[in-house]
């Protein structure tokens, strides 16, 4: 029987744009009461209005997620706007695409702040108050790289297998609690996040490789995971032929290098060719 979602109040972190954003407008259609947080305030304002206006139930506070105790905030404003908490959807996150050998330290450190410790920071304040309650679900947005590291995204994807780990874990933990997690594992989705890598990547960035054919709308996300809140599960797939491409990349590596390894023949010509245009134009 799916659980009902109604009056059941959910705090959604990286609101203020793509899955989350989706996924709060989706959560407030399904009646749910929605914390949106993020850094943005004035896409978190709009993002407020927009549920209001469509009859849902909504508030924003500005948070940073690698801050816990900004982070233990949020969890204090949905108790206080909506009586008590029944779900977070840690989502906030961003990916960086570089060599490992090229990535500085402090950018390793600030991207596991913000997608790993970033999800301790908001699922741990949520727990004492699920606990008490007996019943709660907590969602986690990794990735389909979770399973299976693409080369200049091998930080990234380490940051969400993280993630799949304590999520697959604290399932088991917390069970007997009456509280259920979940991973959610989009593939390819069309969001800022690409924007965002690019910015952060720099020149170097492949981006444009990403095939046409694994990009998904964020609603798709959002759906899925609405869809995992009213029948929980431990990981929301959004698509199966790529789910069955990591399971198999699992069990023959040796394969799979083979088939990802053109990227890197890509990647090396288009650095050498950058290196070649800046050393022509000095
Ligand atoms: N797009 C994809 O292809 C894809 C695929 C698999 C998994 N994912 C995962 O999906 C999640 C959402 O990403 P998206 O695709 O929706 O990208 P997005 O549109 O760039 O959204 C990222 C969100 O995270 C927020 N955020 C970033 N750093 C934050 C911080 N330090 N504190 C609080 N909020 C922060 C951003 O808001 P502010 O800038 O306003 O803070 C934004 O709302 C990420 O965890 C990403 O790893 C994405």
């Amino acid at each position: 029987m799916p659980i009902s979602l109604t009056d059941k109040p959910i705090v959604i972190t990286g609101a203020s744009s793509g899955i989350g954003l989706a996924t709060a407008f989706e959560c407030a259609r399904a009646g749910m009461p929605v914390v949106l947080a993020a850094r943005r305030e004035d896409r978190l304002r709009d993002a407020v209005d927009r549920i209001r206006s469509q009859g849902g139930r909504a508030v924003s506070i500005v948070c940073d997620v690698a801050d816990p105790e900004a982070s233990a905030k949020m969890i204090d404003v949905c108790l206080s706007s909506f009586g008590s908490i029944y779900s977070v959807f840690a989502n906030a996150g961003y990916g960086i695409e570089k060599p490992v050998h090229e990535m500085p330290d402090a950018d390793v450190r600030a991207m596991f702040e913000v997608n790993f410790f970033g999800t301790l920071n908001t699922i741990r304040p949520a727990l004492p108050h699920m606990i008490r309650a007996g019943a709660g679900h907590v969602l986690v947005c990794s990735s389909c790289l979770a399973k299976f590291s693409i080369p200049y995204f091998s930080i990234y994807s380490a940051t969400k297998a993280a993630q799949n780990h304590i999520s697959r874990a604290m399932n088991l933990e917390l069970r007997a609690k009456g509280i259920r997690v979940s991973s959610v594992h989009p593939i390819g989705t069309s969001t800022e996040f690409f924007q965002t890598a690019q910015r952060l990547s720099g020149d170097q960035a492949i981006l444009e490789h990403t095939p046409a054919f694994f990009t998904q709308s964020p609603e798709k996300v959002a759906k899925a995971v609405v869809k995992c809140l009213r029948s929980p599960r431990p990981e929301v797939w959004t698509s199966t032929f790529v789910r069955v491409g990591m399971a198999l990349s699992g069990l023959v590596p040796r394969i799979a290098d083979r088939a990802v390894h053109r990227m890197v023949r890509d990647y090396d010509r288009r650095a050498a060719s950058n290196e070649a245009a800046s050393v022509g134009a000095r």
